[in-house]
């Protein structure tokens, strides 16, 4: 089946949609993006997600070319054209094309891109990697200082992913002056004794959808939760380790710079926390 995509208001067949190649995201990554999961053909957090997407809008000084009920229309009209049961569905929206590559942006009329396509992954809630755990290693963080954004700059991180894979690992932990941001694409987490520990939001990182509903369910259900910035070795002499992100939910981290974390084993916390997650945030999927 040939995948259908949007593109600045039309359903296309993949191979028929086209970006001009002076469209400022693929000239200076000038654009924001968001991941939605789909489970059981719904989508998860889809109101946190489209908040977010309008706050990278507003701090990029960028238009909203698109209103929060259109775009849940189009996601929903995506996941119906591509049968999407389990997956996700990309969006990115960038400040358009210019005349001409400028480093100042074009005037404020020139219209915006909105690209989403979707990726099936079935059995994207019931992944292999929740039983076994990942293995990350720690590199220094080069990013940028508004983490926050959700930006298209994404090379970093993508290194990051390839230094892991070098190694023989699944992902990166990025430490800055000593401690703890997040994972490549994911928002970290160690757990010591009863007390799940998560850097405090700022613009160091990504505002996590999954990382908002994870802390809230964690509350609810009584567990301790301080948000604070944690070291490598912290990280090293935890009892457990995990990340959390729209595309891994509640992952457990088992191994970090090739020291076992705990029991070598995914955390009983962790698995809890995945159980609650994928329960509630099903429920309310829309
Ligand atoms: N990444 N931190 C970073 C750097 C991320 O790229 C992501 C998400 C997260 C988790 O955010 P959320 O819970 O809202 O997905 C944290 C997405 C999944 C991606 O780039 O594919």
């Amino acid at each position: 089946m040939t995948r259908t995509v949007y593109v600045n208001g039309e359903y296309l067949p993949e191979d028929e949609a086209k970006i001009s190649i002076f469209d400022r995201g693929f000239l200076f990554a000038d654009g924001v993006y968001e991941v939605t999961s789909v489970l059981g053909g719904k989508l998860i957090d889809f109101d946190g997600h489209a908040v977010r997407l309008e706050r990278s809008l507003s701090e990029l000084g960028m238009g909203h070319p698109i209103t929060k009920e259109d775009l849940l229309e189009v996601h929903r009209e995506l996941v119906r054209l591509n049968e999407i049961d389990e997956g996700m569905i990309y969006l990115q929206i960038t400040r358009g094309a210019a005349a001409d590559r400028d480093f100042a942006y074009p005037p404020e009329d020139t219209p915006q891109t909105i690209v989403l396509f979707t990726q099936s992954k079935p059995g994207l809630a019931n992944s292999p990697m929740a039983q076994k755990g990942l293995k990350v290693i720690s590199i220094e963080d080069q990013r940028w200082g508004r983490r926050d954004i959700k930006t298209v700059q994404l090379l970093y991180p993508s290194m990051g992913k390839m230094m892991a894979k070098a190694e023989g690992c699944d992902d990166a932990w990025m430490v800055e002056e000593g401690s703890v941001t997040e994972g490549t694409s994911n928002n970290a987490y160690i757990v010591k004794g009863d007390t799940i520990i998560t850097r405090q939001l700022s613009n160091d990182i990504l505002h996590g959808i999954t990382r908002a509903a994870v802390l809230r369910f964690a509350r609810e259900a009584q567990m301790k939760v301080e948000e604070r910035a944690f070291t490598i070795d912290e990280a090293k002499d935890a009892d457990e380790a995990f990340v959390t992100s729209a595309s891994t939910f509640v992952m457990p981290v088992v191994e970090i710079d090739g020291a076992p974390v705990g029991t070598g084993k995914p955390g009983s916390v962790a698995a809890r926390l995945r159980e609650i997650y994928l329960e509630e945030s099903i429920k309310k999927a829309v």
